[in-house]
């Protein structure tokens, strides 16, 4: 017995890896249940009492010693973690996708802004509109043919009820609900039976405004109209009217800006002329005024009336309308805003 203790308490004596598992393995070896050391401590109690006395102190003496010598070893050499469990509390964060605006929402708000600036209030209709708000009330007579001008989804098969095909009906709406001063601007989504192309589309938005009270005037419109164009391309913008013709204005005239005429694109976006059709406008037809209820005997109004898809297209260099509609993530990704 004495020669197995002094042949472990050698073999501890000298054990020096710091290898964190090697230790285990030596604390294993001497102190687990079927250890050495256990096995000894079980040859000790078969043992005659005299030997044991004399054998039982160095027993304890080495199992003291294992102890301490492991206990040492395994608190100066820690067990090292494994590289890929470790967390940097340091790295990043992961990067959450926050989406962005629609390029028709940013130029929307945009337009929306500056008409606020100059006390236009933001006013919105169905989509689903009836014949008076979307034809009649805007002075198109029945079987007129300014109606084929805009080609209708009716719903249903029901000459009464169709998609609104522009914007012009929410203008009846605030007539006929609001009594003058009026300074409303109108957003929404509008309807045509159009084939889809490159450049048009069957749906696409407008914003539409109208402005009525005593003493309105086409100077009125002009200076609005101007103020429009310098906000929003830029303060050096040119306009001109060209003469027109809408069933709910009079005069009518339609507004182009001066785009430039210096590149392929310039030529392409505004066929050769430089001139850039934004949108439609003119003086409230006296009969629309009456049609709402409104005498134009005291009051005059001017309205106008644009497409927000062409001034994206306008504004981001689009070339193809349908890129607005078909929601790929490609695309949408690109345009980035505050607002
Ligand atoms: N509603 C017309 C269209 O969709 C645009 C328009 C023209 C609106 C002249 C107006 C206006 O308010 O005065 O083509």
């Amino acid at each position: 017995m004495n020669l197995k203790i002094n042949a472990y308490l050698e073999e501890l004596k000298s054990f020096n890896d710091s290898n964190a598992q090697k230790i285990e393995e030596l604390r294993i070896k001497f102190l687990s249940k079927k250890g050495l050391i256990a096995a000894l401590f079980e040859e000790f109690k078969a043992m005659p009492s005299q030997e044991k006395r004399e054998v039982g102190r160095s027993l304890n003496d080495l199992k003291k010693f294992a102890s301490t010598k492991i206990e040492e070893l395994k608190s100066t050499n820690p067990v090292e973690e494994d590289a890929g469990e470790k967390i940097d509390s340091t790295r990043p964060a992961n990067n959450y996708f926050l989406g962005s605006r629609h390029p028709v929402n940013l130029v929307k708000n945009e337009i929306i802004g500056i008409f606020e600036k100059i006390g236009f209030n933001v006013s919105e209709g169905p989509e689903v509109e009836d014949d008076w708000h979307n034809f009649t009330a805007l002075n198109f007579p029945e079987e007129h043919p300014a109606r084929d001008m805009q080609d209708t989804f009716f719903v249903a098969k029901d000459p009464d009820w169709a998609l609104r095909t522009h914007t012009s009906s929410v203008q009846v709406r605030v007539m006929e609900n609001d009594k003058p001063p009026i300074r409303t601007i109108s957003p929404g989504r509008v309807f045509r039976n159009e084939a889809i192309s490159a450049r048009s589309h069957c749906i696409f938005h407008q914003i539409e405004g109208l402005y009525v009270d005593k003493n309105v005037s086409f100077a009125d419109l002009k200076q609005t109209l101007l103020y429009f164009a310098q906000e929003f391309f830029g303060k050096e913008t040119k306009i001109r009217l060209r003469p027109s013709y809408f069933p709910f204005t009079e005069p009518s005239a339609e507004v182009d800006v001066y785009w430039g005429l210096e590149n392929e694109v310039d030529y392409k976006m505004t066929k050769g002329t430089g001139w850039l059709e934004v949108m439609g406008c003119g003086m409230v037809d006296p009969n629309v005024l009456k049609n709402c209820g409104i005498d134009p005997e005291v009051y005059s109004g001017f309205a106008f009336g644009m497409g927000v898809e062409r001034i994206a297209m306008q504004r981001y260099q689009i070339s193809d309308i349908r890129l607005l509609f078909e929601n790929d993530m490609r695309f949408l990704e690109q345009f980035q805003s505050e607002l």
